[in-house]
């Protein structure tokens, strides 16, 4: 049986990437909800309603593992999820709390980087009040970057000046770990890192979440019963013209260059 990975848009390739390099061999179905992306400028009530009619229709596809390669998503409705069908389901939450050891130890701050309904939730709130107790998160939404990627545009000329505008009041040589909480970021790593000193990490919750899923596919004894097959979803319909396709298969290549760290 195929691993289910579900987001509002493309942005939950950069967690299928990390796991096709941990499973190759293993089959996928993708689904990005590009009929309702963006997630992050929606209410709570609408966002988890399109979640549960994606969830619902890739369960009837047959899957055998679920991952919500979506952090907005996760802090909606993973609970939720997970009561009503019976095979697992991965979140992804900002990797706040790597964030937080290792920025201690530097005498640093986390810049969390998030969509607007995931700083607003309750989970991130409760998420950095248990860790943070030194007062050094401070969080940015920035829905222009999930933007940009749904368009797929990722030139310097575009990105770099919403970025710099968007930082404008922040002091950036305070930051030692930059949590890229929203799995549209990690498109635009290399730009970010431009902007910021360059010893900063900059880290997402993927690395962790596709380890975590071979683990639990490993426990129970359904791994590589695949050949790194994946099919391809939009809200519902099978991706089947060549040049979608065609720039799905960039974008994994264009994730092949970047390196993202967890736990540092
Ligand atoms: N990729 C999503 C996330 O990780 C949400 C982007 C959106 O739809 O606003 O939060």
């Amino acid at each position: 049986m195929r691993i289910g990975f579900f987001d509002s848009g493309i942005g939950g390739m950069t967690v299928l990437h990390q796991a096709l390099q941990l499973l190759p061999n293993d089959d996928y179905i993708f689904y990005a909800d590009t009929l309702h992306v963006p997630y992050g400028e929606k209410t709570k009530e609408e966002v988890r309603k399109y979640i549960f009619d994606a969830v619902d229709f890739m369960a009837n596809q047959g899957i055998k593992a679920l991952v919500i390669a979506c952090n907005t998503a996760t802090s909606i409705a993973v609970d939720d999820l997970r009561q009503k069908y019976d095979f697992p389901i991965l979140g992804i939450e900002p990797a706040v709390k790597p964030a937080v050891q290792s920025c201690e130890k530097k005498r640093k701050k986390v810049l969390v980087f998030a969509t607007n309904l995931t700083l607003r939730e309750e989970k991130f709130h409760n998420l950095v009040k248990s860790i943070d107790h030194h007062d050094i998160v401070n969080s940015l939404p920035l829905p222009g970057l999930v933007q940009f990627a749904e368009d797929f545009e990722f030139r310097d000329e575009k990105v770099v000046p919403y970025l710099i505008e968007n930082l404008s009041t922040f002091d950036l040589k305070q930051y030692g770990t930059v949590v890229l909480g929203c799995t549209h970021f990690p498109y635009f790593e290399k730009i970010i890192r431009g902007i910021f000193p360059k010893e900063v990490d900059i880290i997402s919750g993927s690395v962790g979440t596709a380890k975590n899923l071979k683990r639990i596919l490993e426990a129970r004894n359904q791994m590589n019963d695949g050949t790194g097959d994946i099919l391809f979803y939009k809200s519902g319909y099978r991706v089947e013209d060549k040049e979608t396709l065609s720039n799905y298969k960039k974008l994994l290549e264009m994730l092949d260059r970047i390196n993202l760290k967890i736990g540092v």
